[in-house]
């Protein structure tokens, strides 16, 4: 069996919608274990088994496993952490999408899945990764979804995240990264989404960006100097975000003529003018 998808969160929602009946709960005992095989039957989670029998008995068998809090015999949380799960789960070959989002992992950026050879979207956010950011992390050579937000990932953004061609979303927002922003992230050709708010990054805004960046949110940082935005390469901003960082000058009058930008912030900045009256 193939699978492509994991979607950790998905399943949370699935076992937090069933209800306490004994049938459903051999079925989410069947889903955990159909889950710990799609794992490869990891050594960590090897306690995971059916029980011998008794089985009406122990149709909530499943809420002992330590991994397992379940709610009214349901399972209501999972929590995988420190279970070498990302260190087996590229044997899975054809993953293209891992989603750990929202799992309490409190550990390094798992370069054990640089073997996951076809991983596409890669999302780690809302956990306490901490250590730097890889400084090859372009082995993930086809990724093109990275969100890392809210982690408490340290250091700077790896010069080599410039390198990765296909990247069209990189999230990083609430880490505590820091330095310049890589000038080949940028101009990363297919770049479209630059998420690197609450972070202490810092540095000038280029002249030049990748020509389909539409979404830049910045916010609560370090990064100054004139607001470039008015320059040709800019003008497929949808939303730029900028607040509380430390921006000098006038605001570009250019502004008014991004034809699709919905959305800006500058406020809590050093600027010496308002905003040009055709946006107000
Ligand atoms: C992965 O996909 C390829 C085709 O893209 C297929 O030949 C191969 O059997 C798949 N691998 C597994 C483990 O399913
Ligand atoms: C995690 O994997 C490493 C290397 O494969 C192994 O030495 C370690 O015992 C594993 N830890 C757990 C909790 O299974
Ligand atoms: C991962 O799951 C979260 C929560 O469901 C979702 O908001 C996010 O878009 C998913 N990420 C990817 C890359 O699919
Ligand atoms: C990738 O897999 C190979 C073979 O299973 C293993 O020896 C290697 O350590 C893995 N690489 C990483 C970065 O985990
Ligand atoms: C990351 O967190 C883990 C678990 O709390 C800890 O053991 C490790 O030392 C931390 N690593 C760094 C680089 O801070
Ligand atoms: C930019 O966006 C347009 C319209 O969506 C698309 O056709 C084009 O391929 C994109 N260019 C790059 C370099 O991603």
């Amino acid at each position: 069996m193939t699978i492509t998808t994991i979607f950790l969160s998905f399943l949370l929602l699935l076992f937090g919608l069933a209800n306490s009946e004994s049938q459903l709960n051999d079925k989410e005992q069947t889903v955990l274990l159909k889950l710990k095989q799609h794992w490869q039957n990891p050594p960590s989670l090897s306690h995971w088994q059916n029980p011998p029998s008794l089985s009406h008995l122990s149709s909530s068998h499943h809420c002992n496993w330590p991994e397992n809090t379940c709610t009214s015999g349901t399972v209501t949380q999972l929590l995988l952490q420190n279970k070498n799960i990302t260190q087996t789960v590229c044997d899975l070959k054809n993953l293209t999408v891992i989603n750990l989002s929202n799992n309490f992992i409190s550990q390094e950026f798992p370069k054990a899945l640089y073997n996951c050879s076809k991983l596409e979207d890669l999302d780690l956010s809302q956990n306490y990764f901490n250590g730097t950011i890889p400084v090859d992390i372009h082995r993930l050579s086809g990724l093109r979804h990275l969100n890392l937000g809210d982690n408490d990932l340290t250091g700077e953004l790896p010069r080599s995240l410039g390198n990765c061609n296909g990247l069209k979303i990189v999230t990083v927002y609430n880490n505590k990264l820091s330095g310049d922003i890589p000038s080949g992230l940028w101009t990363s050709l297919n770049l479209r989404v630059l998420i690197l708010s609450d972070n202490s990054f810092m540095g000038e805004l280029p002249q030049r960006v990748a020509r389909n960046l539409s979404r830049l949110e910045i916010n609560n940082n370090y990064f100054f100097g004139m607001i470039p935005v008015g320059v040709s390469s800019w003008r497929n901003l949808l939303v730029f975000e900028a607040s509380n960082n430390l921006f000098t000058g006038t605001i570009p009058q250019e502004l008014t003529s991004l034809p699709y930008l919905t959305t800006l912030f500058l406020d809590q900045n050093r600027l010496s003018s308002s905003l040009p009256t055709d946006i107000i």
